[in-house]
């Protein structure tokens, strides 16, 4: 819309008169002000330009049918040549030059190479080459690895895990100026790799992790159903490109960091001859990086618009009284890293920042969880690829950020609380699915008590098949697994499992070994409800060999561990 206006705004100055075309340029031939090098099929054309008002020549690419001019790139963009009479050449070696008016070099293109026949040609996706002879594949150089404020199909965006991100966008200082402005659009990947457009330094807003499609914070418009986005990883970076899928209905697209520090999508209407911003960042003022600080969710339908994440509360509440919620939320309550954390299951969200996350693309959600289970500043996880159902596998440390409401299209991410932070306020749905983890319980204690009873009368040998549980549930516990039977079961990754784990852990204390390790009635109760700490539990009393037959003691306090008292009382008090 405002870019739209923009565009019409800028007047360049051409000359036409006596104007030239080429399609390749080679060694001692130059390119003067009026004559232009054109792609074979006609899309783009090189050349030099000004603006209206101003003796400053530039050397740059542009659509050679669009008018008023779309410069997609300019060589020196920082060094303008002054008055109407710079020169474009090549070298013998294969290095181009811009050359002022007086011989001195304003611009000059940097090959390692060198070249015997060099080349000069601009292919019809807008990348100007250098070749070492003219039906070469390889180019000794290519604008394509220059990104000015134009990203182009075909062109990459390439990062370094190392040394970090070094093909990026940045904006023009202003519309007739395309000297290098402070806006930048790259690609970081301190961790995962993740999409953010910077202010000088500083982060401005960013679009989120990538998600395999995508990036998460980005609505899958139209510009989705007609472009193919992708994110190639190797050991040592990331290489981000598109290329359309559809383009029946439009024949060129572009994205544009503009010198507000905006990014707009365009597609070229041919219906209507011109050109259609199909999408613009920042959306709104949720977009704004870290706008709701830490450990909260920005939500643009809301007065308030700054959420904390359940079981956190304001940092400053004075400040959140009077609508500043930048300072973020703490944890109520500590973590006590151990089986009484849980992970509070977040959907349609737009996923945190992760320059500081953790990620393997070949782990899947559940061995995530496990992974953050077991270091304790583990905050968060999620898939780090969405696509066949989600693979992979993303951890956040210590605080989060950049979290927005995303609802048709936003990911799922596993916020780490507290044991005392379970949401009293349980709704239906889940009360169902706690019935039937109880029911289960029950089902599986019964089987115990039925088989210890059996056993407390005298039998020497128990079946297999009624150990089977207690040894399953002793087994996955000691292997800090027991949620993947209870996930195999019940097919869920949330807060059930933790329930479930719960119920396993309160069955394992109910046949300790000692009688005095076992709770009592009133203390399974609390247990169940979460209102109280589990022991560690150790070796059940009657699970191995004919030594571990409990004595006749135990059978009465065993009892204390009663079925239906259990499942009554549990039920009554959600
Ligand atoms: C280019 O010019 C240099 C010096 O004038 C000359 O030695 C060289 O042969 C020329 N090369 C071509 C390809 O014409
Ligand atoms: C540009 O042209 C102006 C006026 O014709 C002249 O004064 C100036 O020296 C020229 N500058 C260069 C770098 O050629
Ligand atoms: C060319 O390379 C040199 C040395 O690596 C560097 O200083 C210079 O900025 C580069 N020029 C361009 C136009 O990239
Ligand atoms: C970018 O940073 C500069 C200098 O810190 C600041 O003056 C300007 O307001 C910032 N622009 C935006 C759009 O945030
Ligand atoms: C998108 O590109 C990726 C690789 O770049 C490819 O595997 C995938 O099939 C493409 N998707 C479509 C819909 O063409
Ligand atoms: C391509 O776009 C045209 C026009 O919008 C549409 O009719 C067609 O179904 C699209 N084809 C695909 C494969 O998406
Ligand atoms: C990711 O996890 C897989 C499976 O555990 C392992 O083989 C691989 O080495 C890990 N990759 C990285 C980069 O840690
Ligand atoms: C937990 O993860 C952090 C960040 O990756 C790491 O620095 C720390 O060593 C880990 N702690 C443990 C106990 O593995």
């Amino acid at each position: 819309m405002e870019s739209q206006q923009i565009l019409m705004l800028i007047f360049f100055c051409f000359i036409f008169t006596s104007s030239h075309q080429y399609t390749l340029i080679t060694p001692n031939q130059s390119l003067k002000y009026h004559e232009t090098l054109v792609s074979s099929a006609g899309t783009f054309e090189a050349g030099f330009f000004d603006f209206e008002n101003s003796r400053r020549q530039y050397f740059g690419i542009w659509y050679k049918s669009i008018l008023p001019r779309t410069i997609v790139w300019v060589a020196n963009r920082n060094v303008p040549a002054q008055n109407s009479t710079a020169l474009l050449k090549l070298t013998q070696q294969g290095h181009l030059v811009i050359l002022d008016g007086s011989g001195g070099i304003v611009w000059s293109s940097n090959s390692s190479k060198v070249a015997v026949k060099p080349v000069v040609h601009l292919l019809d996706s807008g990348n100007l080459v250098v070749k070492d002879g003219e039906s070469s594949d390889n180019f000794l150089w290519q604008s394509f690895n220059y990104p000015g404020d134009t990203f182009l199909e075909g062109m990459k965006l390439k990062s370094d895990f190392v040394t970090g991100p070094y093909q990026y966008l940045t904006s023009w200082r202003n519309n007739d100026d395309p000297a290098e402005g402070e806006f930048s659009f790259m690609i970081d990947t301190k961790g995962y790799p993740q999409q953010v457009t910077t202010n000088g330094t500083t982060i401005l807003y960013s679009t989120g992790p990538w998600n395999g499609y995508l990036f998460s914070g980005v609505s899958w418009d139209r510009t989705f159903s007609l472009l193919n986005f992708s994110m190639e990883f190797t050991n040592k970076g990331i290489s981000y490109g598109y290329e359309t899928l559809n383009s029946s209905e439009f024949s060129m697209t572009r994205l544009k960091l503009n010198p507000k520090g905006a990014t707009e999508r365009f597609l070229w209407s041919n219906k209507r001859q011109s050109w259609d911003v199909v999408s613009s960042y920042p959306i709104d003022n949720c977009e704004y990086f870290a706008t709701c600080g830490v450990n909260s969710i920005c939500n643009i339908n809301n007065l308030l618009k700054c959420e904390c994440l359940q079981g956190f509360t304001p940092k400053f509440q004075a400040k959140r009284d009077s609508h500043d919620s930048s300072g973020g939320c703490v944890r109520r309550t500590k973590l006590s890293c151990d089986s009484g954390d849980w992970f509070k299951e977040y959907t349609g969200i737009k996923l945190p920042e992760t320059s500081s996350s953790w990620f393997n693309r070949s782990l899947s959600l559940k061995e995530c969880k496990t992974l953050c289970l077991r270091n304790c500043s583990c905050t968060a996880y999620a898939n780090s690829d969405i696509r066949d159902g989600g693979s992979g596998c993303l951890l956040w440390f210590h605080d989060i950020v950049d979290m927005r409401t995303h609802t048709n299209q936003g990911q799922e991410i596993h916020i780490r609380l507290s044991f005392s932070e379970r949401d009293p306020r349980r709704n239906k749905k889940r009360l169902a699915r706690i019935v039937v983890g109880l029911v289960t319980f029950i089902v599986g204690l019964t089987i115990l008590v039925w088989a210890t009873s059996k056993r407390m009368k005298g039998m020497k040998h128990p079946k297999p098949g009624e150990e089977f549980i207690i040894y399953e549930a002793w087994r996955l516990w000691n292997e800090e697994r027991p949620l993947e039977l209870m996930d195999e079961i019940l097919d869920d990754g949330g807060d059930l499992s933790i329930e479930i784990l719960r119920c396993i852990h309160v069955g394992l204390l109910c046949v300790q070994q000692n009688p005095e390790n076992r709770p009592n009635m009133s203390s399974v109760v609390l247990m169940l409800n979460g209102e109280k700490l589990l022991p560690k539990p150790s070796q059940p009393g009657f699970y191995i060999g004919k030594d571990n037959i409990a004595d006749p003691e135990s059978s009465k306090q065993y009892e204390r561990c009663s079925i239906n008292e259990v499942s009554i009382s549990s039920l009554e008090m959600r």
